[in-house]
C-alpha cells in the first residue's frame, strides 16, 4: 500500500492522478484550497478504493504556512511514497505586462510555492531514504515566448530547481520527476480553442503515474511534446525573437 500526498489536489490533472492511486488501494493526503471540492474528492477517492484519505485546506501562496503543513503530513504519513506538486495558475500575460503585482503573484504560486514545499519535503524524504517527488512543470518552461513568459519563466525556473534537487537526492534513494505537459483540457485552459495537440487530464495522469513508477527524470506528456520542444529549442534566438509566438 502506497502513501501519496498531493499538493493542489483539486487540479483536474491531480484529481485524475489521485483516482488512479485510489483504484490501487493507496492512502492519500490531499492538500488543496477549496474545502467543498476537496471534501467531495476525498469521498470520491474512498468510493473508488482508497484505503484512507486525509486532507488539509490551504492557500499554498501563503509560504509561511508550508512548514506546518509538511509537518502535519509527516505526522500522519511517517513514510511518504509519492509527493506530487500540482498547483499552478496561468496568468494573462498582457495583464502581467501592465501590472507587476500580477507577475509576482504568478511567480509566487508557480515558482516560490513549489520551491518552498520542495525544500521542506526534500529534507523529509532524504532522511527517509526512499520515495518519489513529482512536480508538474510545463513545456512552457522550455523557451520564453511573448504570449506567456511570466508563466514560462516560473515553470522554467522550477524545472532547473528540480534538476538540481534530482542531482542531490539521486544518491539518497529519492527520485525527482519533472512532468512537462503540453496543452491539457482543464479549467486552467477553459478559454482556449482546442485542437489536435490537446490532451485530456486522464491521459496525462496515466503518463504521470507511469513516470513515477519508472522513476523517470523527466516526462513530456503526451510524449510527442518531447520532439516538438526539441525542435522549438533548436531555433536560433535571432530568428525566434522575430516570431509572433
Ligand atoms: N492545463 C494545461 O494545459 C497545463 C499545461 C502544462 C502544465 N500545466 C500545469 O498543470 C498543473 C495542474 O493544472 P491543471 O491544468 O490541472 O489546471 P486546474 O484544474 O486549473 O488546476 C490548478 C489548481 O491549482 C490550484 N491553485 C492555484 N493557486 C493555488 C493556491 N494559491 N493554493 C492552493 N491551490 C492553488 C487551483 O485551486 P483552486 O481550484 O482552489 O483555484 C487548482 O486546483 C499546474 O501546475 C499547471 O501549471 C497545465
Amino acid at each position: 500500500m502506497k502513501r501519496i500526498v498531493i499538493f493542489g489536489a483539486t487540479s483536474a490533472i491531480a484529481k485524475a492522478v489521485a483516482r488512479l492511486y485510489a483504484k490501487e488501494g493507496s492512502s492519500l493526503y490531499l492538500v488543496a484550497r477549496n474545502p467543498e471540492q476537496t471534501e467531495a474528492l476525498a469521498r470520491d477517492l474512498k468510493a473508488r478504493g482508497a484505503k484512507e484519505v486525509r486532507h488539509i485546506i490551504a492557500d499554498l501562496a501563503k509560504l509561511d504556512d508550508h512548514a506546518a503543513i509538511v509537518a502535519s503530513v509527516k505526522r500522519d504519513f511517517p513514510r511518504i511514497d509519492v509527493a506530487l506538486i500540482a498547483h499552478g495558475v496561468l496568468p494573462n500575460q498582457a495583464e502581467c505586462n501592465r501590472d507587476v503585482a500580477k507577475t509576482l503573484d504568478a511567480m509566487t504560486v508557480n515558482f516560490l510555492s513549489p520551491v518552498s514545499l520542495l525544500t521542506l519535503l526534500a529534507n523529509e524524504m532524504e532522511a527517509q531514504g526512499s520515495g518519489a517527488i513529482a512536480v508538474i512543470s510545463s513545456v512552457a518552461g522550455d523557451r520564453g515566448r511573448q504570449s506567456n513568459y511570466a508563466y514560462g519563466a516560473a515553470k522554467g525556473g522550477l524545472s532547473i530547481f528540480l534538476q538540481g534537487l534530482r542531482n542531490r537526492l539521486h544518491a539518497k534513494g529519492v527520485a525527482v520527476i519533472t512532468i512537462k505537459p503540453g496543452f491539457v483540457d482543464t479549467p486552467m485552459t477553459a478559454a482556449f480553442k482546442k485542437g489536435a495537440l490537446w490532451a485530456k487530464p486522464e491521459q496525462v495522469a496515466k503518463g504521470i503515474v507511469k513516470a513515477i513508477e519508472k522513476r523517470r527524470d523527466e516526462a513530456y506528456l503526451p510524449s510527442f511534446w518531447k520532439w516538438i520542444m526539441f525542435v522549438i529549442r533548436q531555433i536560433p534566438e535571432s530568428i525566434f525573437k522575430r516570431l509572433s509566438l
